[in-house]
């Protein structure tokens, strides 16, 4: 990373899934002209790596190994749209499952593998700025960020959301299973040693339940505007 680049500011969005976290992230950072960095992907694509490559998910040194060498890029695709290529192919299809959202959840818990982690996340501070979506951006990866939001939304309304996201790509769900895995998701994710989910010092906190996603689109932007 250049000298420049660590100049570049960092907008911090970090919350629990299915906070919407995702969708607004990349509209803030297409409305600014700004990177964008789904951590979450990071985590889903190592995951699939560790599948791939036989190796168990109770292996913390093993899997913290698989991040340095595994390829990961974030790249264009044939369609036009941003792809996640793990050694040269596209994985966009498979990163985004229930399944793998639960993998990805399991081996984000250990400390080495958030370590090795953290240059490829660094690396994503680039000029003109960067918008930073995640569980840990505000408080561990980017802590010195100008400006940080927390967004969160009721367990019901997020497992409602998730729910209808499935039934929309024809995938069959039952709501209370969703619900149940959105709170054992948050569990997870709270209760780690490593890294916990929290509300970073400084951060907007934003609840999005009654809201949509443009609105709080604008809530973002507007935080921004106020520092
Ligand atoms: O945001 P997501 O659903 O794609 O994230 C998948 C999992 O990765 C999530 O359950 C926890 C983990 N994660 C993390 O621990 N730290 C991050 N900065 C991003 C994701």
């Amino acid at each position: 990373m250049t000298t420049t680049d660590s100049l570049a500011p960092v907008l911090t969005i970090d919350g629990p899934s299915g906070s919407g976290k995702g969708s607004i992230s990349k509209r803030v950072a297409e409305q600014l002209g700004w990177h964008y960095l789904d951590s979450g992907a990071l985590y889903r694509a190592l995951g699939i790596a560790a599948i791939n490559n036989k190796v168990s998910l109770d292996n913390e040194n093993l899997l913290a190994e698989l991040v340095n060498q595994v390829r990961l890029e974030f790249k264009k695709t044939q369609r036009g749209d941003w792809g996640v290529y793990l050694d040269g192919e596209e994985i966009q299809q498979q990163l985004k499952t229930e399944e793998t959202g639960r993998i990805a959840s399991k081996i984000a818990v250990y400390p080495l593998v958030r370590g090795n982690l953290l240059a490829r996340q660094h690396a994503f501070q680039r000029l003109p700025g960067l918008v930073a979506d995640g569980r840990d951006m505000g408080s561990v990866v980017f802590p010195e960020a100008k400006h940080k939001v927390y967004l969160t939304a009721s367990v019901e309304e997020r497992g409602n959301r998730r729910y209808k996201q499935l039934i929309g790509k024809g995938i069959s769900a039952n709501l209370r299973d969703v619900i149940r895995d959105v709170e054992q998701r948050d569990e997870r994710d709270k209760n780690r040693l490593a890294s916990p989910l929290t509300v970073p010092d400084g951060a907007v906190f934003i609840d999005s339940s009654f809201n949509t996603i443009e609105e709080v689109v604008q809530l973002v932007l507007k935080s921004l505007k106020n520092k």
